[in-house]
């Protein structure tokens, strides 16, 4: 999977630019806030049409103008496709994928695959539980369509159920509905759950051998599933379903009298562990920075597993922190992978490899390319 070029008008402090990036390494350099995570930003925001930053689209904007644009050529088995995204400021976003309307998100997540490596991921590790969910969504809505739908629609299901909670004391008659509204969230959760169980496990046996890799041997990391309505991972999806379902009839009660929604499968987490115990409340910044790249890399391995094709890395800002095991690591996938870098010490890399893109980004352009290629 490669990116053969991106256009971008009014997106960030990009006026406009035209990139056409390298199938190997890409090291975007310059000094702070000049735009450099900006076109790491328009690349993710393709392959998940969500930012990384900001859940306001509105904000991609760039200041003063009422539109951004996004045009990106990329290949795949092969194959070259387009996508192009203009969002405007009081409308939703319009997609179109090889000059077709998307008529839904689903029909684009997870044909643009990538793993991004930033310095917020250590929230993974120390964060809330909504980080660890915003971790496993984003794999699984990338490899299945059916999860983000289900995912979509689960969570209508609970604001519905949510303002029906707020109602209920009034209208006792609206007791059905809410029964009606529980067997369809219980179906939907039971599939997100089996995905949740069957990837935990994936992504547990790679973190098993890699953070083993990394640490010389020391460390064993597990990644365990902690679901907010414990089920066993033994029993069929139907079985799942029944727990679920089960739960929510339970907590009506409570559910009514607080106007809220307070067991399911959107207050899931997950623990990251090893030998000594958890990491969140334990690790050492080392510990927890060696687990997180553990992690991404599993989601590395995961997209080449399930979708037999290389995922296009993006590194914002990550390698300056990095000693040398871990960076060693991160070079060994760059080898096989497109991968887009993005840092403020041009000559730190030259060190790392010789076969580099260098773009020099200053002030929203594109001032200089250079390659080391040999
Ligand atoms: N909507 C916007 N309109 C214009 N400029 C913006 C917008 N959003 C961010 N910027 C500018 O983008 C720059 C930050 O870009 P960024 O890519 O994060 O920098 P860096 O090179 O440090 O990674 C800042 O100068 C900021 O003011
Ligand atoms: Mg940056």
């Amino acid at each position: 999977m490669q990116i053969n070029s991106i256009k971008l008008s009014n997106f960030r402090n990009y006026e406009s630019l035209e990139f056409n990036p390298g199938p190997g390494i890409n090291y975007l350099h310059g000094q702070n806030g000049q735009g450099k995570t900006n076109i790491l930003e328009a690349i993710y925001y393709c392959s998940s049409l969500r930012s990384h930053r900001t859940s306001k689209d509105v904000e991609m904007i760039r200041s003063g103008s009422d539109y951004f644009y996004i045009d990106m050529i990329f290949s795949k088995d092969g194959k070259e496709s387009q996508i192009q995204i203009v969002k405007k400021n009081q409308e939703k976003k319009a997609v179109k994928i090889d000059g077709l309307s998307a008529r839904k998100s689903a029909d684009v997540i997870g044909r643009i695959n990538t793993v991004l490596f930033s310095p917020e991921d250590l929230k993974i590790v120390k964060g809330a539980p909504a980080d660890r969910r915003k971790f496993m969504d984003f794999l699984l809505c990338q490899i299945s369509p059916k999860y983000y739908s289900d995912l979509q629609i689960y969570s209508n299901l609970l604001d519905h159920r949510n303002s029906i909670l707020k109602e209920v004391k009034n209208r006792p008659s609206m007791g059905q509905l809410l029964e009606d509204i529980e067997i369809q969230m219980a179906d939907y959760a039971s599939g997100i759950v089996s995905k949740r169980i069957e990837f935990t496990k994936r992504i547990n046996d790679i973190c098993l051998v890699k953070s083993h890799d990394l640490s010389g041997g020391e460390e064993q990391m597990k990644f365990i599933y902690c679901p907010d309505i414990a089920i066993n991972e033994n029993i069929s999806i139907d079985g799942i379903k029944e727990t679920i379902l089960n739960k929510f009839r339970d907590s009506r009660r409570i559910d009514i009298i607080k106007e809220m929604t307070h067991k399911g499968i959107q207050r899931d987490d997950w623990d990251i562990m090893t030998q000594n115990g958890s990491l969140k409340a334990y690790g050492s910044q080392g510990q927890q920075r060696t687990a997180v790249l553990t992690l991404k890399l599993a989601e590395i391995d995961i997209f080449e597993q399930v979708k037999g094709e290389a995922p296009i890395i993006l590194l914002d800002d990550v390698m300056s922190e990095l000693d040398g095991s871990r960076r060693l690591a991160i070079g060994k996938v760059v080898d096989s992978n497109q991968t887009f870098f993005t840092g403020t010490d041009k000559s730190f890399f030259e060190m790392v490899s010789d076969k580099v893109n260098y773009y020099h980004i200053s002030k929203g352009k594109l001032v200089d390319t250079e390659c080391s290629c040999t």
